[in-house]
């Protein structure tokens, strides 16, 4: 199958990208859509057939749900129940980050297709705000299930050209909107017994929930609870094929001999150091932000170099430095 990859640029390309995206998906075909954390492979939610699609393209096991993008506010009702004693916690959370890199898990209705959650009796929704994929969502008026456009395990692609990468040849189509602006996946709560969990660590940080007024629960990873929870949060993701190693401190370390080593480094402007033969930096100002839209493309530049090993500095574990390490915990894991 050839690729084809269309660009967003101008509004006539844009108004013709989204047109053919919209074909396509009506059709039970799947896209790859920018979103604003990192690029989605999308398909209609309702139809199991395309959904099914999405599994093969992506050799994901069927046992890792998807999460359900809504066209709008509107549709959230058609496809999950929301409980009574949760509705308003709901609602207040939709009010405060949709459209945006949040996704609720709610209990589901009998619309959502079995593939898409699993067999689970919840399923994870979002709304987002990229302007793309809004106004394709809109103009398809359905539910589209998406999930990181990566082959699965791992790297999510913050471009439409690591899609490209991963996916050449196995989708019609990708939708180039230019980089992802947050770089890491949406944050993931469970909203149950008029609480809140949070599942997967993302651009809406624990500190922020707190802030105004929520009181998140922190899933503990890695235990067999945190396997069924969040079945995708498998210890050993967004691993590149590259051994990567985290280290508490730059200073102090020194790289294994006779090793092509590359460094992956957080703190300061490191541009050259004895021992390394590549260096990316995540943020030369150590601003989270930054660090989180430079992580998975600085892990696939070091990952396509053919190193013997990665070295990644750890880096703050607060706000949105506990999702980044939370992603380099993971890729360090094998
Ligand atoms: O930012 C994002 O969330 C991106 C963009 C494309 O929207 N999507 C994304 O999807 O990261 P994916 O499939 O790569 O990750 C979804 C995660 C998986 O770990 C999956 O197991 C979990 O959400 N998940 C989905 N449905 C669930 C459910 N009903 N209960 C618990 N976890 C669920
Ligand atoms: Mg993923």
């Amino acid at each position: 199958m050839q690729t084809d990859l269309l660009r967003t640029s101008s509004a006539a390309e844009k108004n013709k990208a989204v047109r053919h995206a919209v074909e396509l998906l009506q059709q039970g075909e799947i896209v790859a859509l920018p979103t604003e954390t990192v690029y989605g492979l999308a398909a209609d939610a309702l139809n199991p057939i395309a959904v099914a699609t999405i599994f093969e393209a992506k050799e994901r096991p069927r046992f890792d749900p998807l999460i359900v993008h809504l066209p709008n506010r509107e549709w959230l009702e058609r496809i999950v129940r929301l409980p009574e004693k949760d509705r308003e916690l709901i609602f207040r959370l939709a009010d405060k980050f949709w459209p945006g890199p949040f996704t609720m898990i709610l209990p589901k209705l009998e619309i959502v297709p079995d593939i898409v959650t699993a067999g689970l009796d919840t399923v994870a929704v979002r709304l987002s705000a990229h302007p793309v994929f809004a106004q394709i969502a809109s103009a398809l008026d359905k539910p589209l299930a998406a999930p990181s456009a990566n082959r699965f395990g791992r790297i999510s692609p913050t471009t439409a050209q690591h899609v490209f990468d991963e996916l050449d040849g196995r989708i019609p189509l990708i939708i180039d909107a230019g980089p992802a602006e947050h770089g890491i996946e949406s944050t993931i709560v469970a909203v149950r017994d008029g609480g809140i969990e949070i599942l997967r660590r993302g651009p809406i940080t624990a500190e922020q929930l707190r802030g105004i007024g929520f009181q998140p629960a922190l899933h503990q990873q890695n235990t067999d609870a945190a396997i069924v929870a969040a079945p995708g949060q498998l210890p050993s993701h967004y691993a590149p094929k590259t051994l990567l190693r985290l280290i508490d401190n730059a200073e102090t370390y020194s790289p294994p001999k006779n090793q092509r080593v590359g460094f992956l480094a957080w703190s300061g402007r490191v541009t050259s150091r004895a021992g390394f033969v590549a260096i990316r930096n995540l943020s030369a100002r150590q601003d989270l932000r930054e660090a989180a839209t430079n992580l998975f493309r600085h892990l696939r530049e070091l990952d396509a170099l053919g190193l013997d090993l990665i070295v990644a500095e750890r880096i703050p574990s607060r706000g949105l430095g506990a999702a980044i390490m939370d992603r380099l915990e993971r890729a360090s894991h094998r």
